[in-house]
């Protein structure tokens, strides 16, 4: 395989780097600098050198919480003459007792200083408290507490517990506070963090989406001017926005390919080429590949089995549509952020290949992957889709999986079972739509099962499907709560399931958070 780079991303004047010490509200801190529209990128704190920090740029530097003591060897420290670089910092919980022992303070453990949630908070006048009155709540979750804060530092806040909530050294622009002012739960911490950003670091908040979309088509304008490029669209937001980006900047040396695997929903396919092609006259390619997949799957009931052959084949249909076009020279993925940070954290040469197109670079060659998004959090993909023109209801989409209703077809796959299926989900999303139990529903679908039951449906003894209804709350899908839907929706959906469904005669509704269970049943 050829070596691939991605094309470095444009560089926003203001930054702030979140230096991450492995606490559990890094990508938060990140997000709540953003909201003030200043640019904010998380480094781990092993991978950025304070040589590289000068050299970048940064107007501030936010130190994360962690879950470690100072004291233990084996918890992250880090250079401490990054505190004489000139560039403010804001130290948070871990990050706070970190710079108070670098810079030759006093931290200690005591069970009985240890605080736990909301907690009142009394804090000084100082530039960080700016707006923040003497006394209001903050979100706390520390063992060890700065017992001395270090030379040229005084103590700027404190709680019933904590002599040391806030410490300052406002010559030098460091700051640290003990609690979490990222959290909703500290009252004024939004405030705290636009003190940080606007008066102490002297940043603008001149970072938003119409200029970042503005910035990425000049500059791919330029970049790829003259090149054959592709992108593999499966429906969903990354990718899609990822493409109408492209295609703004480089119009119809774009290609897109759309591999329809006969494993979409009601009406999908359909829908997805009336977008690309027809709203946007996106050069687009869709791959009517539905009996490839059939034949595959044929008789297959092991989940992973289920998702390699879907994954490879996806792969094999690509290549084959890429290789139609002739020579192409980039390919363009919908990664975002969050696929950055999880793949190897803000490293440059890792390329994380797109959640639903597994793998494509590995078995491809192109001088160059693109990642438009790859600096964005899922809610700025969106915003930057908006701006784009795409439809509402594009960029709102929930999350679907790669290999599709076949995930959701519990046992083999069939011709006669995806239809059943697709028109159960239709009808259950349409219900669930109209009612407004919607807007805490996160995702909702059908899913149906390899139980047939004994029903009876006029005076006929029937013997038929039972399917199943999903539907779930949750934030980041990684721990979800069912939704408590109202018993007349259900009921509707089901009455309507049975009657307008053939081969359906019962229906359940899944009532299992995740954990144990997960969202999708396969
Ligand atoms: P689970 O079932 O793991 O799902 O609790 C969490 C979220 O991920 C989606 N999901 C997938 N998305 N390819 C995807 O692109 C997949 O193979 C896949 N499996 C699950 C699922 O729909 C839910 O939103």
């Amino acid at each position: 395989m050829e070596k691939t780079e991605p094309i470095q991303n444009h560089v926003p004047e203001e930054k702030i780097l979140v230096l991450d010490f492995g606490g559990q509200y890094n990508q938060l801190i990140a997000r709540r600098v953003r909201e003030q529209n200043v640019y904010a990128e998380i480094r781990p704190y092993n991978r950025i050198t304070v040589r590289e920090i000068a050299q970048a740029g940064y107007r501030g530097i936010i130190f994360t919480g962690g879950p470690n003591s100072v004291y233990d060897e084996k918890s992250p420290h880090y250079d401490p003459t990054v505190l004489d670089l000139g560039i403010p910092v804001l130290g948070i919980c871990y990050g706070c007792q970190l710079m108070a022992w670098m810079a030759g303070g006093q931290v200690k453990s005591a069970e009985s200083g240890s605080e736990y949630g909301k907690t009142m908070l009394h804090v000084e006048d100082n530039p960080l408290f700016a707006g923040v009155p003497h006394t209001s709540s903050c979100w706390m979750s520390h063992t060890d507490y700065i017992a001395q804060p270090p030379a040229g530092f005084h103590i700027s806040a404190r709680t019933e517990k904590c002599p040391c909530a806030g410490m300052a050294d406002e010559g030098r622009k460091l700051y640290g506070v003990q609690f979490h002012p990222e959290v909703t739960h500290t009252a004024y911490g939004v405030q705290m963090l636009k003190n940080f950003l606007f008066t102490v670091c002297g940043c603008t908040g001149n970072w938003n989406m119409e200029d970042f979309v503005q910035k990425k088509v000049a500059q791919y304008r330029k970049e790829l001017a003259g090149k054959k490029v592709l992108c593999a669209l499966s429906g969903g937001v990354d990718s899609a926005v990822a493409a109408v980006l492209m295609h703004r900047a480089i119009g119809d040396n774009l290609t897109c390919v759309f591999v329809d695997h006969g494993l979409l929903r009601k009406n999908e396919g359909d829908w997805v080429e009336s977008i690309f092609r027809g709203q946007f006259g996106m050069n687009l390619i869709r791959a009517n590949v539905q009996d490839r997949f059939l034949t595959k799957l044929a008789g297959v009931t092991e989940p992973e089995r289920k998702r390699k052959i879907i994954g490879e084949e996806f792969i094999r249909v690509f290549e084959e549509e890429a290789r139609k076009l002739g020579k192409v020279e980039v390919l363009v993925q919908g990664t975002i952020y969050p696929d950055v940070i999880e793949s190897g954290a803000g490293d440059a040469s890792t390329i994380k290949s797109h959640h639903n197109v597994g793998g494509l670079p590995e078995v491809m060659e192109f001088e160059r992957i693109v990642e438009p998004l790859r600096d964005l959090f899922k809610d700025e993909v969106r915003k930057v889709g908006l701006e784009l023109g795409i439809p509402e209801k594009l960029v709102y989409r929930q999350p679907f999986p790669g290999p599709g209703l076949a995930v959701r077809i519990i046992g083999d796959i069939t011709r006669e079972k995806l239809a059943v299926l697709r028109e159960a989900d239709a009808i259950f999303r349409e219900e669930l739509d109209q009612s407004p139990i919607k807007a805490q529903a996160s995702q909702y679908f059908a899913v149906l099962t390899d139980t047939r039951s004994v029903g009876v449906m006029g005076d006929m003894r029937t013997y038929g499907y039972c399917v199943a209804l999903r539907c779930v709350t949750t934030d980041d899908f990684m721990t979800v709560d069912w939704t408590h839907i109202p018993f007349e929706v259900l009921e509707k959906a089901s009455s309507r399931i049975t009657g307008e469904v053939p081969g359906v005669n019962r229906v359940v509704y899944d009532i299992t958070s995740k954990p144990p269970a997960t969202v999708e049943w396969e």
